[in-house]
C-alpha cells in the first residue's frame, strides 16, 4: 500500500553542507564552488539550504548573498547567526535577496557551554534568546532557533529556553545534538518531552541536527522524526564538524525505502544523490569510503559467488533499492575521438551538467578531445572527472598552461612550468627530487606563494587500466587554514600540477573567519 503524502507526514530537508560541512578543516570551498554546490542542492530538491555564516568573513557574506540571489522560490536560503543584533543584521543583509529567506540564530544552553564558553548566567542566556529571536522575527517571518548543545542541557532549562524562543517568534525549533552524544530512543524521547512541555511548539516545525560522534546521527534523526520532528538537518556525504552530521543521502533513502516503518516523505529526487555526492567529493578532494551507504563505490557491488549467483537470478535477493534509484548507471563506453560538440553536450546533460557555463564547456570539450586521443575508452566517470576539473578552473587567479620535463637523472628532475597569473603566462625552470617536487617548486616560484605546508598528496585512478585518468588531491595548510585541491588528467604530472594550483587558488581566496562554535555569542545580544 503506498503512503499518502500529506502535509503532516512531509519531512523538510535542511542541508547544511555549505555551513556545518564547510566549516570543518580542509572542506572549505571557494565562491564559485559554493554557488555550484547550491545549484546542485536546489536541483536535488532540498527545502532549505544553509548557505553559510555571513558574519564569519567577507567571503562568507558574499557567497550567502550570491546564493540568495541565484535561488528560486522552491528553496529557502538560511544564514547562521549568533545571538547578536550585529550577526543577525549582517545575515539579513545577505539573505534579503532570496525569494524565501530564513534567519537561523543560536546560543548555547548547556551548563558546560554557558559556564565555560559563554561565561553567562542562565538568566542572561534567556534574555539573549528573547532579544535575538525577536529581532530576527522583526526582519522575516521564517526564523529558526537552536539551543547549541541542546541534548546536554538541563531538561527544565531547555523547556524554558525553547518556550522563550517560541514566544519571541521562532517558527522552527532545532534540537542540536552538538556533540553527538545521544542514542536513537533517547533523542526521540527528548523530542516527545519537548512537544509535551513547550506551549505552542506544535505550531512550529521541530528540527533534528545530529552529529555523528557515535556513528548514530542518521538513526537519531530518524528517531526524532518518528517522535514528531518534521525537519532534518543533514549534509551531503555526512560532512561536518568532527565526525560529521547526519548524511543526507542516507536519511533520504531510509525514508524512501522504508515507508512501511517510516511513513514520511521528502522532496528529494533520489536519482540526483550520487551526482551531488560526487560533485562534493570533487570540490573538496575528500572521497567517501568505498563501503559508504548509497554513494560509496561498493554500495551496490556484489563480490562473493553466492551473492552474484543470487543477483543474476533476481536482484531483490541482495538489493533493497536499485542502483539507478540513487543515480548509479551502468558504466557506459561513451564518446570517442570522433564525437562532436553536440554529442558531448548531450552527454553532459545526461550526467546532470545542464548548467555548465560556456567557458567551462569549451574547456572541457578541448580536454575531452585530448583525452579521447590518448585513452581507448572514455567513460562517464572520465567525463565527470574532467568536467568537474574544468569547472574548478573558471575565474581562478592561477591556471596551468604547460609543463615540460627536460630530464630525470638519478631522481633529480628538471622541468619547465608555465602558469598564468591573472591571465599573464610566466615560465620558470626548476629542479626537484622527482618530477612532482620540481613541478610544485616551479608553481610556488611563479605564484610567489611559498609558505604553505603540503599535508597530503594522493593519486587515484578514475577508472581501471594503465591508460586511466589520474585524479590527484593536494591538501595545503597555512596559518590555521586548510584547503584541498583536485586535478584530473591522463598524465599524472599534469593532474598533480592542476591539483596544486587549485589548492593555491583556494588558499589565496580563503580568509580568517569567526568560528560559530568558539564563544562570543554574548556580545551585543
Ligand atoms: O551542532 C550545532 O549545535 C550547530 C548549531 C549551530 C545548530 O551546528
Ligand atoms: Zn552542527
Amino acid at each position: 500500500m503506498s503512503m499518502q503524502k500529506t502535509d503532516e507526514n512531509r519531512v523538510k530537508i535542511f542541508d547544511t553542507t555549505l555551513r556545518d560541512g564547510e566549516q570543518s578543516p580542509g572542506f572549505s570551498m571557494n565562491h564559485e564552488e559554493k554557488l555550484r554546490m547550491a545549484s546542485m542542492l536546489e536541483e536535488l530538491g532540498v527545502d532549505i539550504i544553509e548557505a553559510g555564516f555571513p558574519i564569519a568573513s567577507q567571503g562568507d557574506f558574499e557567497s550567502v548573498r550570491a546564493i540568495a540571489k541565484q535561488a528560486s522560490d522552491t528553496v529557502a536560503i538560511a544564514g547562521l547567526c549568533r545571538a547578536s543584533t550585529k550577526d543577525i543584521d549582517r545575515a539579513w543583509e545577505a539573505l534579503q535577496y532570496a525569494p524565501k529567506a530564513r534567519i537561523h540564530t543560536f546560543i548555547s544552553t548547556s551548563p558546560v557551554h554557558m559556564k565555560y564558553k559563554l561565561r553567562m548566567e542562565p538568566e542572561a542566556v534567556l534574555e539573549a534568546i528573547h532579544n535575538s529571536v525577536s529581532h530576527a522575527a522583526s526582519l522575516t517571518n521564517d526564523v529558526e532557533w537552536s539551543p547549541e548543545d541542546g541534548t546536554r542541557t538541563e531538561p527544565d532549562f531547555l523547556v524554558k529556553s525553547i518556550t522563550t524562543a517560541v514566544k519571541a517568534g521562532a517558527t522552527t525549533i532545532n534540537v542540536p545534538d552538538t556533540v553527538g552524544y545521544l542514542v536513537a530512543d533517547e533523542y526521540a524521547e527528548l523530542i516527545r518531552m519537548l512537544l509535551n512541555s513547550v506551549p505552542g511548539l506544535d505550531k512550529c516545525t521541530i528540527s533534528t541536527h545530529c552529529h555523528n560522534d557515535l556513528g548514530v546521527a542518521v538513526a537519531n534523526s530518524l528517531g526524532g522524526v518518528s517522535a514528531g520532528a518534521r525537519q532534518i538537518e543533514c549534509t551531503i556525504n555526512g560532512i561536518g564538524e568532527r565526525a560529521g552530521n547526519a548524511s543526507l543521502e542516507e536519511v533520504a533513502m531510509a525514508l524512501q525505502v522504508r515507508g512501511d516503518r517510516l511513513p514520511y516523505w521528502t522532496n528529494i529526487d533520489s536519482t540526483k544523490l550520487l551526482r551531488a555526492s560526487q560533485m562534493l567529493q570533487s570540490i573538496t578532494g575528500f572521497s567517501v569510503q568505498p563501503n559508504k551507504a548509497i554513494v560509496g563505490a561498493n554500495a551496490f557491488a556484489h563480490e562473493s559467488g553466492i551473492h552474484q549467483d543470487g543477483m543474476l537470478k533476481n536482484a531483490q535477493t541482495y538489493e533493497i533499492m536499485t542502483p539507478e534509484s540513487v543515480g548509479w548507471t551502468k558504466t557506459n563506453l561513451v564518446l570517442g575521438k570522433h564525437s562532436g560538440r553536440a554529442a558531448f553536450r548531450d552527454k553532459l546533460v545526461q550526467l546532470g551538467y545542464e548548467d555548465i557555463g560556456e567557458n567551462a564547456f569549451q574547456d572541457a570539450f578541448v580536454r575531452f578531445k585530448d583525452l579521447a586521443d590518448h585513452k581507448k575508452e572514455v567513460t562517464d566517470e572520465d567525463i565527470v572527472a574532467l568536467v568537474d576539473d574544468s569547472a574548478s578552473d573558471q575565474a581562478a587567479s592561477f591556471t596551468l598552461d604547460d609543463l615540460k620535463i627536460h630530464s630525470i637523472v638519478h631522481g633529480v628532475a628538471r622541468v619547465d612550468v608555465t602558469v598564468s597569473v591573472e591571465g599573464k603566462a610566466q615560465t620558470v625552470t626548476t629542479e626537484g627530487n622527482g618530477a612532482v617536487d620540481a613541478i610544485f617548486k616551479g608553481i610556488k616560484d611563479v605564484t610567489g606563494l611559498q609558505d604553505q605546508k603540503l599535508d597530503l598528496y594522493q593519486v587515484h585512478a578514475v577508472t581501471g587500466g594503465t591508460d586511466a585518468q589520474a585524479k590527484v588531491t593536494v591538501r595545503l595548510s597555512q596559518e590555521g587554514r586548510t584547503v584541498s585541491g583536485t586535478g584530473a588528467d591522463y598524465d599524472t604530472l599534469f593532474a598533480s600540477a592542476r591539483a596544486y594550483i587549485h589548492a593555491l587558488n583556494k588558499l589565496q581566496s580563503s580568509e580568517r573567519r569567526v568560528h560559530a562554535h568558539r564563544g562570543g555569542e554574548g556580545e551585543a545580544a
